[in-house]
């Protein structure tokens, strides 16, 4: 069996054959049966997705005795003419070859003849953009003033190198990759009829690496079923397209969070011992890490493709993460490809990155470590049912070690103040909240019985709280809110400032949503009023800044020997 047998042997004669082209198929059909359809087509998209497929099915749906019909007979002497291709009313050419001159200039000379058998002359230009200006000129001059029998289908994969005036005389139709699933199940379909054993999860492994093109899934088949003796199982498709197995990628997640370096090496040894290319496995450890992210996300695995058991492990894989821990791994493992590509020690670079993964599960909470420096008790630990891998700033779970380090170690006093930073319940990300307790509440108002009054620093404390109860609303517009920050408050007036215009006007035409969510997050009746700030002032204070924050924690460093020790052994940033 060779690569071309089977995309061949196999290629649809009648619309309905056609995979994952539903939008195009339906039109041409409609068009069909209301006599309605256009004389010039360019049909653009990938490599191997159904073009050349469904112009010479669309050649016989109008040149069939029963023609123009959406379902040609495959048995008159036109349609069997066509499918062999040897029809005189139907023209191939191919301007990849030779550039087309020669062949334009005939079918301008010929254009002018009636049909032999059929009722049209139907042109297929396959790579149409590759034809010369002169030969496009031709073209041209035909497609103004096309004879009512001629018909011509443009197919290309480019479309932009095939000329504004030709375009606009012809109706484009844009071929898709095919969804992964529908792969997979076109190419069951086949097996089937070829009778060769293949089953789900190797079929799976198969139309991923078809990349949504079908020619090049049936291709991987053609390959596997002279490859293969029997049955196609997933482990010989692993082996004989040098895929990864997704449950390894399942495997190093686990020995990143479970925080001990002994599993990375032995890891990393398994995979070299196979001889897996290192930026090749992160490559694909960072797409896993983007599977994982979309089910994160969307709260179901609908959005990935898979077999059934896949997507329930990754199910159970995103619980353990918050987004932001996915963020995370995801940019460190793509951040390595390159790297690791280019490395001389491969092997040694992947074990350096797998075990910055798992530093990173032991990163202790910063926000955790200031409170606790600025003299308040150590904030109770509360597991968040979200992130039960200890990545983010919840404590449950594993991070014995950095926990414990803070329980051994009293505060150092520093001169700064601030209120205790009271556990997060859910926060995904930190970054908003980490710096905000630390000014002195210069503001604040007099509490009073029933409702608890804020000052503009205790607001800032909370602020990722209101953004989040804004988001549950309205997200763009609690993401807006982030990118804001509290700047005066009067009474129960707060001023916002905003970074630009449009923000300030989004925000501001929907302050009672703000108010809201201000109600709603620290049970706080507010009026608000957003101004616009000086170009990036996320806060009058230089803490809030990034540079703040790292002059900042500079200036902790100096006071205090517990911290430099913390940040030299976990290389904490402030982010
Ligand atoms: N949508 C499809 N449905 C079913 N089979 C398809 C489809 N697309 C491609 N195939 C299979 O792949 C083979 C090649 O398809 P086709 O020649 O139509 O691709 P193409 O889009 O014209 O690609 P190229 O740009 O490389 O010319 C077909 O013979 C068929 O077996
Ligand atoms: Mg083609
Ligand atoms: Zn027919």
């Amino acid at each position: 069996m060779s690569y071309l047998v089977m995309a061949r042997k196999h290629r649809p004669r009648t619309f309905d054959e056609v995979v994952g082209q539903p939008h195009i198929i339906k039109t041409i059909k409609n068009a069909l049966t209301k006599g309605r359809f256009a004389h010039a087509y360019i049909f653009y998209g990938p490599r191997g997705v159904g073009k050349t497929t469904t112009a010479r099915i669309l050649a016989r749906a109008l040149n069939c005795v029963n023609g123009p019909t959406v379902d040609p007979c495959g048995e008159c002497p036109s349609c069997k003419e066509i499918l062999s291709g040897t029809a005189m009313d139907v023209l191939e050419i191919d301007a990849a070859s030779n550039r087309g001159i020669d062949e334009i200039r005939n079918l301008r000379e010929n254009v002018r003849f009636s049909p032999t058998h059929g009722k049209f002359r139907v042109y297929i230009i396959d790579e149409i953009h590759m034809l010369t200006p002169q030969a496009f000129n031709a073209l041209l001059k035909t497609l103004e003033e096309p004879p009512p029998h001629a018909v011509f289908i443009g197919a290309t994969t480019e479309i932009e190198q095939v000329p504004r005036t030709v375009l606009s005389r012809v109706q484009r139709f844009n071929f898709r990759l095919v969804p992964r699933s529908e792969i997979a199940d076109y190419l069951k379909v086949i097996a089937d009829r070829e009778k060769v054993e293949i089953n789900e999860e190797a079929l799976d492994i198969l139309a991923d690496r078809a990349n949504g093109s079908l020619r090049d899934g049936l291709g991987l088949l053609d390959q596997l079923a002279a490859f293969c003796e029997g049955a196609i199982n997933a482990e010989e498709v692993r082996s004989a397209l040098g895929v990864i197995d997704s449950d390894l990628y399942f495997h190093t997640t686990e020995a990143v969070t479970g925080g001990n370096s002994a599993d990375i090496f032995q890891l990393v040894r398994d995979l070299s011992s196979v001889g897996t290319d290192p930026s090749e496995f992160m490559r694909g450890f960072a797409e896993h890490f983007r599977q994982m992210l979309l089910v994160k996300s969307a709260g179901t695995a609908e959005l990935i493709e898979g077999t059934s058991q896949y997507r329930e492990r990754m199910i159970d894989h995103a619980a353990e993460f918050t987004e932001m821990d996915i963020v995370r791994l995801m940019k460190l493992a793509y951040d390595s490809v390159r790297e690791l590509k280019q490395s001389q020690t491969p092997t040694l670079g992947l074990e350096l990155r797998l075990l910055q993964m798992l530093k990173l599960h032991d990163t202790p909470d910063l926000k955790r470590l200031l409170a606790q420096l600025d003299g308040g008790p150590p904030p109770e630990k509360q597991p968040s049912p979200r992130s039960k891998s200890g990545f983010s700033e919840s404590d449950g779970g594993n991070k014995k070690k950095s926990t414990d380090l803070f329980k051994d170690t009293r505060p150092v006093k520093s001169d700064i103040k601030s209120e205790p930073v009271e556990p997060e319940d859910d926060t995904d990300d930190d970054d908003e909240s980490m710096d905000l307790s630390l000014e002195p509440d210069s503001d604040s108002v007099e509490q009073t019985e029933e409702k608890p009054v804020y000052g503009l620093d205790r607001i800032k404390g909370k602020w990722s709280n209101v953004c989040e109860a804004l988001k549950k609303h309205n997200n763009h517009l609690g993401f807006f809110l982030m990118d804001t920050s509290p700047a005066k408050m009067k009474g129960n007036n707060l001023e916002i400032e905003c970074q630009n215009e449009f923000q300030m006007n989004r925000l501001s035409s929907n302050r009672m949503k703000v108010a809201d969510a201000f109600k709603e997050a620290l049970n706080m009746n507010v009026v608000v009023r957003f101004i616009l700030g000086e170009p990036k002032p996320r806060a009058s204070n230089d803490n809030n800044t990034m540079r703040g924050r790292k002059e900042f924690l500079q200036e902790l460093v100096k006071k205090d020997p517990l911290l430099k020790e913390l940040i030299k052994r976990f290389q904490a940033e402030p982010i």
